[in-house]
């Protein structure tokens, strides 16, 4: 441990060797600083006014000093008193600073190269540096994230209908019994209502049936949200989140996402829906994918159809994914009903006139399918390990 010791010998070569035997103490002192405290007692011992070191080289060193002596000490004295401060606030500033270890072992290579003279220009710059902003140093990173898989299925799927002339709609995830159900010719009382088990929202009985809220079931309540604010000719994607009273496994979650299409013009035929689907099925998942469309029901498209894609895995020989079928369910879709166009006739929509498509596609699936993964919880329990495999 450095101690100051009353001087022999006022010579200039004797007086640089105690300077720089006093400061190679203090460069390596001030490197064993790492907190608050540490810093504390770092502090006291250099610079206390009783007893500090600064205070001792006064008593020891200048006040001791011949009066031929004084000038030369007197200047070496203030010197040192400037790189004593300087070290200790540049050491308080990094232990504010909360600065890194590698970013202490930078600022401690500097007070390495303590040299009397230099030091003052050293420990200046530097904490000129670190009360400014040194823009050379690493900077505290934090993850920026990345799109989350959903988002980004349901993301592709939208630009792929933006190409085809498409824009994109949304509605709101708490809907009312009238555009989830009703004016999707889903009458009340009707057994195809349950067909999606719903979440509706508690303490609506006093309210009529069209009125009351529910978490909607599907995006084609924007269908109709849609047709009331533009007039046709249409073409839109509806992306957005939907739920159902469903029990989570690897397939289902009780909230999950869908993209909603309407096309809306004069003499669209099913030919028009089964090109566009096909087209948007080679779109997302490539150019060899096939589209089968089967009969099915849905109460607001007349005729319906189940859409499947070749297997993506076997390319359509069957395989586990498929269940030995070749082919997987992807979508829902069909002509509208013109019982839905009743319910926006006064927006130009008549039955008579004009016709459309509609299509929903689950667009969790899409990502499971498209991004391989093979549990639908995994996109919704957070785990970050999983999410970022997406960045
Ligand atoms: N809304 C249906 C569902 O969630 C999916 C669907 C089927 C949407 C046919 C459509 C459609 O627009 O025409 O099961």
């Amino acid at each position: 441990m450095y101690t100051v010791t009353k001087l022999e010998d006022y010579s200039p070569a004797a007086l640089d060797m105690a300077v720089r035997e006093l400061l190679s103490a203090l460069d390596s002192e001030s490197k064993g600083v790492n907190n608050k405290s540490d810093w504390k007692n770092f502090r006291d011992r250099w610079m206390a006014r009783k007893n500090g070191i600064l205070t001792q080289i006064n008593d020891l060193w200048l006040k001791a000093a011949p009066a031929a002596a004084k000038r030369e000490v007197g200047q070496r004295v203030n010197e040192l008193k400037t790189c004593v401060t300087d070290i200790v606030e540049t050491r308080r500033a990094i232990v504010e600073s909360g600065l890194s270890k590698d970013a202490i072992a930078r600022v401690t290579g500097v007070e390495a190269r303590i040299e009397v003279g230099q030091i003052v220009a050293e420990t200046r710059g530097r904490r000129l540096e670190l009360d400014q902003l040194d823009i050379t140093l690493p900077s505290i990173r934090r993850p920026i994230g990345a799109e989350h898989p959903v988002i980004k299925a349901l993301n592709e799927i939208v630009s792929v209908f933006k190409a085809m002339g498409y824009s994109v709609s949304e509605g709101p995830e708490i809907e009312t019994d009238y555009y989830n159900f009703e004016a999707l010719n889903f009458p009340p009382n009707h057994p195809a209502r349950d067909t999606q088990d719903t979440l509706f929202i508690a303490g609506q009985q006093s309210k009529p049936l069209r009125d009351r809220l529910l978490l909607r079931t599907h995006t084609s309540p924007v269908q109709i949200r849609t047709m009331e604010k533009l007039a046709p000719p249409i073409r839109v994607v509806i992306p957005g989140k939907v739920h159902r009273n469903d029990a989570p496994d690897a397939s289902h979650s009780p909230m999950f996402h869908q993209v909603e299409g309407l096309a809306v013009d004069t003499n669209i035929t099913f030919c028009d829906l089964k090109g566009t689907l096909d087209h948007a099925m080679k779109a997302l998942f490539g150019s060899s994918v096939r589209t089968r469309f089967q009969p099915s029901f849905f109460p607001f498209t007349e005729p319906s159809a189940e859409v499947a894609i070749s297997c993506i895995f076997c390319g359509g020989k069957g395989c586990r994914t498929c269940k030995q079928s070749g082919w997987i369910e992807l979508l829902g879709c069909g002509m509208v009903d013109p019982n839905v166009f009743e319910f926006v006739r006064a927006n130009g929509y008549d039955p008579a006139k004009v016709s459309g498509f509609a299509f929903g596609m689950g667009a969790d699936r899409i990502a499971l399918l498209k991004y391989g993964v093979d549990d639908i919880q995994l996109f919704f329990q957070g785990d970050v390990r999983f999410l970022e495999q997406f960045a």
